[in-house]
């Protein structure tokens, strides 16, 4: 029976200390590019992403910047964290913001449950804690710093050494979830991915868990705990919330908001960046456990966008805004890029340079290059009207099992979040379909009436193929991809792309003859030069 149950991903909440830069909106693409991918196969889709407004972290910056935190973060969210999802293209179904009433108090009435299951108590916490993860660190995490911190410990991370912190917390009880993880992991090997982060969740594990403070009494910027308001929250154990509370978790029975979360639940992804593994796939599994909720389906830890080797970061300076790449490149051109180049679950490294010449060769002289010549031809052979396609031959059965393939591999790769392989069996296929044009010379055929018939088949499949391609690149370059299909008149006969549906795609000769073909702008226009 089908999986009634919609498809529900979410990216992290990103943190309201600064404005977006490129390694945020490169997990919310990916997100944004597998949902599309999901919605395009007729699946129901939930896709949330949202801001983290509380902690340490977020308050002293907007102590440095001499504002109230309520403030600062209603700044940031407002001018950089929402315009961002417009820049990338984004289309989330929700956008969640820590500071709203939906999420504190279902936070709170979350850690209220599992204080009533027995795992919350009061206890001291002595050691250390880094602000820039906001993680209370164990031994073993530190390593030995170097210059200005040469012989301290320092957050690997971060480069610099934690705070010492004494205060008395309450405390989740995580020890005792040890076995059920582990039985949860044996159970569902596919729950944690890329393989080498199960690896190393499954050992972190192994090691033992040791209870975590889930509250703080020396921060004052949180959700209070209902049963002891002088303390917030734990901004970790906030911000994992979000997942269930943006989904309707603890709404009123009969609500919308109970009913969303009936359809969604659990997670079938939560994506996050491989630095923030452990709390996603042990401490947050662990409180849904202890509250009686299912955990996530998967885990998928991607790598970092690396700039001299190192985690791009703004507190390091070395954050790219991605209103700087996509003013020169465009939003299709930046969602391309970085799920092309690099594997998804390794770390990778930006470079101006190779955008460029993947866009110049993939995209301007690729697929772009494709689109204008066969609209061209259309526009300029058969004055803009599809041609009739009769008596095909070898080399058009090629590129129709061609098709069949790229759709065998591109389907579960994306499914998979293997965006760079689903994205080359597209591009491969964009590279036969131009062979074929250099093969079978239209241009040579035009200039003999005895071989009408021929130019019809070659203008036919070429349309053919490029209607197939646009919707296999739709989630991942709609807007682009809206324009190729606007130009091959698609619209008309076959209804909105974002309507076309995966499982339809190599089924040949969708395209009637009599179609509307334009010749339009240029997909991707040639960029000379770049900083
Ligand atoms: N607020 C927490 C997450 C809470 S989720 C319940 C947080 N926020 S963050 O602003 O630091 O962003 C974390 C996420 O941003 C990473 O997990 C990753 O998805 C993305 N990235 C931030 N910098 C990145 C790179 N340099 N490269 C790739 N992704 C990066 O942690």
């Amino acid at each position: 029976m089908a999986d009634p149950k919609a498809f529900y991903l979410t990216t992290p909440i990103y943190y309201v200390n600064d404005a977006p830069h490129i390694g945020h909106a490169y997990t919310t693409t990916a997100g944004d590019v597998a949902t599309r991918w999901r919605r395009q196969r007729g699946e129901d889709v939930w896709f949330l992403t949202g801001v983290d407004e509380h902690g340490t972290k977020v308050q002293r910056a907007a102590d440095a910047a001499g504002v109230a935190p309520q403030d600062w973060v209603d700044r940031l969210v407002s001018q950089a964290w929402r315009p961002v999802l417009e820049t990338i293209d984004a289309a989330n179904d929700d956008f969640i913001r820590t500071t709203e009433p939906r999420h504190r108090e279902r936070v709170q009435r979350f850690w209220e449950v599992v204080r009533d299951n027995g795992y919350v108590y009061s206890a001291e916490y002595v050691g250390p804690y880094c602000v820039g993860c906001e993680e209370f660190k164990l031994s073993g995490d530190l390593v030995e710093g170097s210059g200005e911190f040469e012989g301290q410990l320092v957050c690997p991370v971060h480069g610099r050494p934690a705070e010492e912190l004494q205060e008395t917390n309450w405390f989740f009880r995580l020890s005792a979830f040890s076995d059920r993880l582990l039985a949860h992991y044996e159970e569902h090997p596919d729950a944690v991915q890329p393989r080498s982060a199960y690896n190393e969740v499954v050992s972190f594990i192994r090691q033992g868990l040791v209870d975590i403070s889930m509250s703080r009494s020396s921060v004052a910027w949180g959700i209070p705990l209902s049963w002891d308001p002088a303390q917030v929250t734990y901004v970790w154990f906030d911000a994992l919330l979000n997942y269930a509370t943006a989904v309707g978790y603890g709404a009123e029975p009969g609500t919308r908001d109970a009913e969303l979360f009936a359809s969604v639940w659990p997670p079938d992804v939560n994506l996050v960046g491989k630095d923030i593994l452990r709390f996603h796939a042990v401490y947050w599994p662990a409180m849904l456990m202890a509250a009686g909720l299912e955990p996530p389906r998967r885990v998928f830890a991607h790598g970092w966008l690396l700039v001299g080797g190192e985690k791009m970061s703004k507190s390091k300076l070395t954050g790219i805004a991605p209103e700087q790449i996509i003013g020169t490149f465009g939003s299709d051109a930046f969602r391309y890029y970085f799920l092309r180049a690099i594997a998804f679950g390794q770390d990778g490294s930006f470079s101006w340079e190779d955008m460029h010449a993947r866009y110049t060769a993939e995209l301007a002289n690729g697929l772009g290059n494709l689109a204008s010549r066969a609209t061209a031809m259309v526009v300029r052979y058969r004055d803009g009207s599809l041609p009739a396609a009769h008596d095909l031959t070898d080399a058009e059965h090629r590129i129709i099992a061609a098709l069949e393939r790229t759709v065998e591999v591109a389907d579960p790769a994306f499914c998979d979040l293997d965006f760079s392989t689903g994205i080359v069996a597209v591009k491969e296929f964009i590279d036969l379909v131009n062979l074929y044009v250099t093969e079978q010379e239209p241009w040579v055929l035009a200039k003999d009436d005895q071989h009408a018939g021929r130019l019809d088949v070659v203008l036919a499949t070429v349309c053919e193929s490029l209607r197939a391609i646009a919707v296999l690149y739709n989630p991942l370059m709609p807007k682009a991809m809206g324009e190729l299909w606007d130009q091959l008149g698609a619209g008309g006969q076959l209804g909105p792309i974002a309507d076309q549906r995966i499982a339809d795609v190599a089924r040949w000769g969708q395209l009637p003859p009599g179609t509307r073909v334009t010749k339009g702008e240029a997909l991707f226009p040639r960029i000379e030069e770049v900083e």
